[in-house]
């Protein structure tokens, strides 16, 4: 069964109000005949629900970028899997590399979001990746297996096939330094020789497993067209137009 592939937006901390509307309604005229696979952005918390009402009823879903695994309660600053419910959310990011080495989220605490996306209703996004260091030191496959694991810990078959997995290695991410298409591809065929050992073969051949770290207008082709590569997370090329709607009307070969 192919994979229907998807391309989304990771705003991150970037655009008030008024410019994650106008890049909305940009990005609605850009990719209005787009029909053969999903798109997503994910602007700021505070960006959502006005962001919510400009994409409804089109080929643009809603993401949020973050969310606490509590249902409600004493949580300073978090905000609930409900709360995005509320507010036309779909998707959330879950365990993005910079929530991992700048806010401190473990393994545990992405496994226990994921879990309550799941139980919510929501499509967790859930990303995973390794540092320079790692990669260097021959380590990359051990690391993206591990968070693989640990991430999807006490996580049934079906509940799992609800997830969506973006690879980003961190030292592609923002850095304009791309892993090769060729590396890419290998390194999530490894990942779903991982999910097949967790699961099965047919839930591994049919989970989706996104690329993140500098895709971009120029190298989404040859990224997106590989066997195991079913769509992109992108952050900067996100956020101009033209870039991110190129990208999502990438060139089938
Ligand atoms: P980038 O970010 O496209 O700017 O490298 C990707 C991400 O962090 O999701």
């Amino acid at each position: 069964m192919a994979r229907r592939k998807l391309i989304a937006g990771n705003w991150k901390m970037n655009k008030n109000v008024d410019e994650a509307k106008a890049l909305a309604k940009e990005l609605i005229n850009n990719v209005k005949g787009v029909e053969t696979h999903d798109i997503m952005i994910a602007p700021t918390f505070v960006c959502l629900s006005e962001v919510a009402n400009i994409i409804k009823g089109t080929n643009i879903s809603l993401g949020a970028q973050n969310m606490h695994f509590e249902d409600s309660g004493a949580y300073t600053g978090e905000v609930s899997a409900d709360m995005l419910l509320s507010i036309g959310v779909e998707y959330v990011i879950l365990g993005h590399s910079e929530r991992r080495t700048i806010f401190g989220e473990t393994d545990e605490i992405i496994n226990k979001k994921i879990k309550k996306a799941i139980e919510k209703g929501l499509i967790p996004v859930f990303c995973i990746g390794e540092t320079l260091e790692e990669r260097e030191a021959g380590k990359a496959d051990d690391v993206v297996n591990n968070q693989t694991t640990k991430g999807l810990a006490g996580i049934s078959e079906a509940d799992a096939s609800k997830v969506v997995i973006a690879y980003e290695p961190i030292w592609a991410i923002g850095t304009g330094k791309t892993a090769t298409p060729e590396d890419a591809d290998s390194i999530h065929n490894i990942i779903r020789n991982t999910l097949k050992s967790l699961y099965s073969d047919a839930f591994a051949s049919n989970m989706k497993i996104l690329y993140g770290g500098s895709m971009n207008e120029n190298n989404a082709d040859e990224l997106l067209n590989k066997e195991n590569i079913d769509g992109g997370l992108i952050g900067g090329a996100a956020l101009v137009v033209d870039k991110f709607a190129r990208i999502i009307n990438y060139v089938k070969k």
